[in-house]
């Protein structure tokens, strides 16, 4: 197996990759777009390797000298001519091109392009990328461009300013290397989940190949649980607020206690958070115990909803739910800020145009209004995804999850795994198997980061110092989503590597697998820093 896919990456990354001196004629900075309506390129910057790569927005940023050379192309597209409506969308074009797109996604309701991934995940690794700022200005929390009624922008960071993007760019690439990109991939986390599930339902002739991290797919749902959860201890200083300090002192402790040694080993990371039944009752505070060390029954009742099996009204499914593990890493309410700003600005201006709505006061109509409104259909949870995946189109999707993600419930990947699992299987003759794959990441926060082993070229982790072990498909994504598309060799585990504090100049901490689900991580004996100690079962 190690052989084998070592071959195979030496294949994948020499087959088209120019090494050295450049095959085509095109100049960087006097590049211009033919045939381009509603297209203009508004910047063109050639960088020899090693040079500074400094750029930043409210997004994204990258200050690095490590990048080889390639050519940077900034582009305003229009979106919408009535309006006059545009998006800034950058290609990046490296000089060893391995002659593929990959396309990237955003976060949040951020509104700026990914220049960290086109840096860290695309030029650096020979592909052509593309991001786009989705047609606004903003940070990952700030929802208050979406309204009142601003309805253009909606649809811009929904789905058009990414689906014109990727037409544009492959234009570019074509223009520029003087050839198609042989395929076209994608990678997003979160928002770009979302933004790839999107391409797969509704434009599926746009990738050949996604990645996709912990999906904010299912907005309308997501959201009405992000407050939920966070209502549960608030507000601060109620009986049933908890204490930061309880959630990474006492609370973790006790599920790492329960929870953690059920995979083989009390390594403090939990393999499997579904086979732990977390009991928090065993936190109750006794006579004279000292309250920082315990819970009371408000706070007993509060951690049973956050990690009830979903959070459900009147038997109506709703949102999954947290699971035992990623306490560490709560944001937000549950660690004495207010409700996800997120949250609250996706019901005051994309469902309700009311500035002044109270969170609070969230009750299970609205979820069934936003539902119905779903603004610019900015839910990406159709399960036909028949077009994507059939085996004229023969798409491809790896989805991965952290169990340990503290802002979307890992839940909702099973979630929406399972329905397009249950729609394919009961009306098509298609087996999930060969076209969607699901990883549960052990330990993981969203995105990247945690205390389990986090780096495998997930969207984010390179430019987050938690770069893949190797290009060898096994260690990296990316290279497993070629790999599946070009080869027909599909992905059964990755490894992973933990960095020391999730930096790697501080070096490797251990290794571990990363399994398909529903298979978990078990502890089979050997050195525990050594993904081959552990096995997928
Ligand atoms: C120019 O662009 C239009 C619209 O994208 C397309 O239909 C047409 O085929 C293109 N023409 C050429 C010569 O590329
Ligand atoms: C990158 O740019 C920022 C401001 O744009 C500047 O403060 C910083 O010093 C630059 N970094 C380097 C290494 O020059
Ligand atoms: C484009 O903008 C116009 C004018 O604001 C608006 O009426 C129309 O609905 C928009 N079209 C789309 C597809 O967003
Ligand atoms: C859009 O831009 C064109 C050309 O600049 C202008 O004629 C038109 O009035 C603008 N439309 C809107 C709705 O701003
Ligand atoms: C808010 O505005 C959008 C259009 O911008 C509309 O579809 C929606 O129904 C409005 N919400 C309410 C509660 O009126
Ligand atoms: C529960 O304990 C917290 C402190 O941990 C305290 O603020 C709250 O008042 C207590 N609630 C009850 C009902 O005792
Ligand atoms: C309770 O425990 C905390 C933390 O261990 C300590 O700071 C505090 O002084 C203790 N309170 C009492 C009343 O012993
Ligand atoms: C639910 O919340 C909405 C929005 O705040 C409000 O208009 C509606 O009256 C509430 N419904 C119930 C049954 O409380
Ligand atoms: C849940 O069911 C109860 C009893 O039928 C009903 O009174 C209540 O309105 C329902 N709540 C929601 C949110 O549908
Ligand atoms: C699923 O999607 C395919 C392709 O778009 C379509 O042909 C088929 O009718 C859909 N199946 C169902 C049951 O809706
Ligand atoms: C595993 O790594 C940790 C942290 O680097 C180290 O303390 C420990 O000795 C290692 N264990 C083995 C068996 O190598």
């Amino acid at each position: 197996m190690g052989v084998r896919t070592a071959l195979s990456a030496v294949a994948l990354y020499g087959l088209g990759a120019i090494s050295g001196a450049r095959a085509w004629e095109t100049t960087c900075t006097t590049f211009t777009l033919g045939n381009s309506t509603g297209v203009s390129v508004i910047g063109a910057t050639e960088y020899q390797a090693g040079d500074l790569v400094n750029v930043t927005n409210v997004f994204s940023s990258i200050e690095t000298s490590t990048l080889p050379a390639f050519c940077r192309i900034e582009l305003l597209i229009t979106t919408n001519s009535t309006s006059n409506k545009t998006a800034n969308t950058e290609v990046w074009l490296p000089d060893a091109w391995n002659g593929r797109f990959l396309g990237f996604g955003n976060g949040g309701f951020g509104g700026g392009v990914n220049v960290a991934d086109l840096g860290f995940a695309a030029v650096s690794q020979g592909f052509a990328g593309m991001s786009t700022d989705t047609g606004h200005s903003s940070t990952v929390i700030d929802g208050t461009w979406g309204g009142p009624h601003n309805d253009d922008a909606i649809i811009d960071w929904n789905w058009r300013a990414l689906h014109l993007s990727v037409g544009v760019a492959k234009q570019v690439i074509q223009q520029y290397y003087g050839k198609p990109a042989l395929k076209a991939y994608y990678l997003g986390c979160s928002t770009g989940g979302r933004q790839g599930l999107k391409s797969a339902q509704d434009f599926p002739e746009d990738f050949d190949g996604i990645v996709i991290g912990s999906p904010a797919n299912w907005m309308s749902h997501l959201e009405a649980w992000s407050i939920h959860i966070d209502l549960n201890v608030l507000p601060v200083g109620s009986p049933q607020w908890i204490p930061p300090e309880l959630w990474t002192g006492v609370i973790h402790d006790e599920v790492l206690r329960q929870c953690d040694a059920l995979d083989g080993l009390a390594d403090g990371v939990i393999s499997n958070p579904l086979a732990c039944n977390f009991r928090p009752e065993t936190l109750a505070c006794r006579a004279g115990q000292n309250t920082s060390t315990c819970l009371n029954l408000s706070q007993i009742q509060a951690l049973h909803q956050i990690y009830s099996d979903y959070y459900e009204t009147n038997q109506t499914y709703i949102f999954g739910p947290y699971y035992p593990g990623g306490e560490i890493g709560y944001t937000f309410g549950l660690l004495g800020f207010p409700v996800l700003p997120i949250a609250q600005d996706y019901f005051q201006y994309f469902i309700l145009n009311d500035t002044t709505w109270d969170p609070t006061t969230l009750n299970y109509s609205l979820v069934q209004f936003a539902d119905e409104l779903s603004p610019a259909n900015a839910n990406a949870i159709e399960t036909n995804i028949t077009a994507f995946v059939e085996p004229e189109r023969n798409g491809k999707i790896i989805h991965y999850v952290g169990w340990a993600d503290q802002l979307i419930s890992p839940g909702n990947s099973l979630h929406y795994y399972e329905t397009v699992h249950a729609f394919m299987q009961s009306n098509t003759e298609y087996n999930i198997d060969d076209y969607y794959r699901l990883f549960t990441v052990p330990g993981m926060q969203h995105w990247y980061g945690g205390y389990g082993a986090n780096a495998f070229g997930g969207a984010g982790q390179a430019a987050a110092a938690t770069p893949p072990l190797s290009s060898d498909p096994v260690h990296n994504v990316v290279s497993a989503i070629v790999s599946w598309v070009e080869e027909g060799v599909a992905p059964d585990y990755f490894i992973a590597a933990y960095y020391q504090n999730n930096q790697q100049s501080q070096g490797i901490g251990f290794t571990r697998p990363i399994c398909k689900y529903p298979a978990n991580v078990v502890y089979r004996g050997g050195n525990v820093n050594d993904s081959s100690s552990f096995a997928c079962v």
